[in-house]
């Protein structure tokens, strides 16, 4: 008989152990294929996780968007839903839900974050104008290059080096803004486009003394900053984390406290607010809202649903008001980092420190012998998937596309796997047949040879491309 002592996980990681503060009530089977099924899976979806079927697929870490389970609570909402075309009661709901929580005083619902985002580059892009932002998104940047303009990058150096610690990796170089700002004159910056936290560096933070730097530096140049809230709640918690001052405010005053030192916001609920679809803008300039308000109808919907149903829209309210909830987001981003304190203790190069929303595998590290146009990071979510049916995605040159501009690839500094966790989903165990993968895939990396792109789409190409291994 064994004479070792079992110990939960907690106690392995020196500490007592913690849980969700929820308990499950319906459950969804899943199931993995064995390999030889797996294989053929990822042919037929040339090699792009995001053209698998999700019935193929055993844990589904692609994204976090639109993937939450809802409480009972949402699912009760669900049923008052007022679908009347104009002025459904619930609509009021969720306006007032977004006044009280985020604090803006204008709000137009949109079918998801892109229709936001694509109102917002509408109403204000003029061709040839900038966008400083900290860091790009690829689908913010798209709708701002389609209005015409053209989005710099202004984050600080550390957000590109995925082994800087960092506390706010997400913040603004407000050097770099202010060089931007001389070179092409404020007349031509319609606003600057703050994200919190930032996904492509790997979902890292921006502190509050940044946003408060930056407002003063904008309204010495009569700059408005539109804020990119998707994960907005997430960055709160390392505010209250992180920086001196917050430790004993709940998230949701920081959370006002932030959305106050902006103009607006564009939103996509289907990451923070735990619904499975839906998006808002909102603002406080009369002048702003009225463009959108206008816009909104040609594109999503009326003003007073813009492509959602009025069932949709109870969900949302009430799923931002247990987002900000404390100990749901001390859980959600505890489950994140239990799985990178696994791998960053099995020497897993991933992006440090361990961000809101996703482990971000480092792809250059993980396949060092990979030129960068060789898709390592594309190749770590396929084998990953070859592996144990787990669905990560890409984050590298795939997903940065080519330079409208030139036509040439661009070649970013990072270039990760998203491990992506959904909300309230999957468990403790769960994270431990993934980390167990991710390992078994790293000491097999030697074999790996990589993929090319043999299909490619003209915009956000990383949905849609395939792609062929290279023998
Ligand atoms: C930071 C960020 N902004 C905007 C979006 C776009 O939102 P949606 O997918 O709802 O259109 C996303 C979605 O992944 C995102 O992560």
């Amino acid at each position: 008989m064994s004479t070792l002592i079992p110990q939960t996980m907690g106690q392995q990681m020196g500490r007592r152990s913690w849980a969700e503060p929820w308990k499950i009530k319906m459950v969804e089977p899943i199931r993995m294929m064995d390999r030889r099924g797996r294989e053929q899976a990822l042919a037929d979806a040339g090699y792009n996780t995001f053209l698998l079927r999700s019935q193929d697929v055993y844990i589904d870490l692609l994204t976090d968007s639109g993937t939450s389970a809802m409480s009972d609570r949402q699912w009760a909402g669900m049923m008052l839903g007022d679908e009347a075309y104009a002025g459904s009661q619930n609509f009021y709901h969720l306006e007032e839900t977004i006044q009280q929580y985020y604090g803006y005083r204008y709000v137009v619902p949109t079918h998801q974050g892109r229709g936001a985002e694509h109102l917002i580059s509408q109403a204000v892009i003029k061709p040839g104008m900038v966008i400083p932002g900290n860091m790009y998104f690829t689908t913010t940047r798209l709708h701002q290059e389609l209005a015409g303009g053209r989005f710099v990058d202004v984050i600080i150096d550390e957000a590109h080096d995925p082994t800087s610690q960092h506390p706010f990796k997400g913040n603004i170089d407000l050097n770099k803004l202010q060089a931007v700002i001389d070179e092409v004159g404020a007349a031509q910056i319609p606003y600057v486009s703050l994200a919190g936290t930032v996904n492509m560096a790997g979902g890292q933070p921006v502190s509050m003394a940044n946003v408060r730097d930056l407002r003063a530096l904008c309204d010495k140049h009569n700059l408005r900053i539109y804020l990119d809230a998707t994960r907005m709640v997430e960055n709160c918690f390392f505010i209250q984390e992180r920086e001196a001052g917050y430790a004993d405010k709940p998230i949701a005053t920081i959370l006002r406290e932030f959305c106050g030192y902006t103009d607006g916001a564009w939103m996509s609920a289907k990451k923070d607010s735990l619904v499975n679809i839906g998006g808002w803008l909102a603002i406080n300039q009369a002048d702003v809202f009225d463009v959108v308000r206008n816009l909104v109808v040609v594109y999503e919907g009326l003003h007073t649903y813009g492509g959602l149903a009025g069932r949709d829209m109870e969900a949302l309210a009430i799923g931002i008001a247990e987002s900000v909830q404390d100990e749901h987001v001390r859980s959600r981003i505890g489950q994140v980092r239990y799985l990178g304190e696994l791998l960053t203790d099995w020497c897993v190069p991933i992006v440090q420190p361990v961000g809101g929303h996703a482990i971000f595998l480092d792809a250059k590290r993980f396949y060092p012998h990979l030129a960068q146009d060789l898709l390592p990071a594309q190749t770590l979510a396929a084998e990953l998937y070859l592996d144990s049916g787990v669905r990560g995605m890409e984050r590298g040159i795939v997903s940065a596309g080519r330079d409208p501009q030139t036509g040439s690839h661009r070649y970013p500094a990072l270039e990760l796997t998203r491990l992506t966790i959904p909300r309230r989903v999957y468990t403790q165990a769960h994270m431990d047949v993934v980390a167990e993968s991710v390992k078994a895939v790293y000491e097999a990396r030697d074999q790996v040879r990589g993929l090319t792109m043999v299909y490619e789409p003209e915009y956000l190409r990383f949905f849609q491309a395939r792609f062929a291994p290279i023998y």
